[in-house]
C-alpha cells in the first residue's frame, strides 16, 4: 500500500506543479490562509513539492515530511533562498519524532492520499504538543446523496491516476483519532467538499 502511494507520487512529481498552474492564484490564497496561524516549531505532513513554503510566517521553524523522494527533491529546490525548511523522507503514519515535538502541524490535501488516515491523524495528535494547533485544508466526501455516491464510484479512478481518494470522511476520521468536537472549528471553503479544519490539540491528562 505504502509502496503504491510512493510510486504514484514519484510518478506525478514532475507534473504536480504543472497541474496546479491554472489554479495557482486560488490555491495561493488558500495556502496563505491555511498557514498564516502557524507558529513556532511547525511540521507540514505530506509537504509535496513545497507549495506552502513561501506563505509561512517568518518566525516559523519549519519541518516538512513526505513519502515521495521525488516530491521532496522538488521542495528542496524551492526551499533554497527563502524560508529554511528541514525536509525529511518519512511516513506520516509512523513518524520518527518524539511526542509533543511541534507547536503546529499543517496538512494541505494530504489526508486524501495517505493510505491509513486514522493512523496518520493519531500520529499528528501524538507529535503535536498539548494545546498546539493542527491546521488542515482537505477535500472530503460530499454529504449530498448523489454527489457522495458519484465520488464513491469515481474514487478508484482518481486514486489510480492522481493518488487522491475523493471520498474520505475526514471529519469522522478526526473524531476517531481522539479529537473532541469542541476543539475543532470547521469551515466550508467550497460547497461541502473542501474544508478548513482548525483544531486545538487538547490532550486530557497532559498539563
Ligand atoms: C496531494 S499531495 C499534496 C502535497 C502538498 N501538501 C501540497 O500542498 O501541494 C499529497 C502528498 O502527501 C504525500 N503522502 C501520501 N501519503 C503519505 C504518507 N503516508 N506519509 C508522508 N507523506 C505522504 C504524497 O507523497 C504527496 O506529496
Amino acid at each position: 500500500m505504502k509502496e503504491k502511494t510512493k510510486k504514484r507520487f514519484n510518478r506525478i512529481a514532475r507534473l504536480y506543479d504543472i497541474f496546479e498552474r491554472p489554479f495557482r492564484k486560488k490555491f495561493s490564497r488558500l495556502r496563505k490562509r491555511l498557514v498564516k496561524n502557524a507558529a513556532g516549531r511547525t511540521l507540514e505532513v505530506g509537504i509535496g513539492t513545497g507549495n506552502n513554503i513561501p506563505f509561512y510566517p517568518g518566525n516559523v521553524e519549519l519541518t516538512g515530511i513526505d513519502l515521495s523522494d521525488k516530491m521532496i527533491s522538488i521542495a528542496q529546490k524551492k526551499s533554497k533562498g527563502g524560508t529554511k525548511v528541514n525536509l525529511q523522507l518519512m511516513d506520516a503514519e509512523n513518524m520518527l519524532f518524539e511526542d509533543n515535538s511541534f507547536d503546529t502541524v499543517v496538512s494541505f490535501g494530504t489526508l486524501c492520499s495517505i493510505p491509513d488516515p486514522d493512523r496518520g491523524l493519531k500520529e499528528i495528535r501524538r507529535v503535536c504538543r498539548d494545546g498546539g494547533k493542527i491546521l488542515m485544508l482537505e477535500h472530503v466526501r460530499s454529504n449530498n446523496k448523489i454527489a457522495g455516491k458519484v465520488m464513491d464510484l469515481l474514487n478508484p479512478l482518481t486514486l489510480r491516476i492522481i493518488g487522491d481518494n475523493i471520498n474520505r470522511r475526514t471529519y469522522e476520521n478526526i473524531l476517531k483519532a481522539g479529537f473532541s468536537p469542541r476543539d475543532i472549528v470547521v469551515e466550508d471553503i467550497w460547497a461541502d467538499i473542501v474544508k478548513l479544519f482548525q483544531i486545538t490539540n487538547n490532550k486530557p491528562g497532559e498539563d
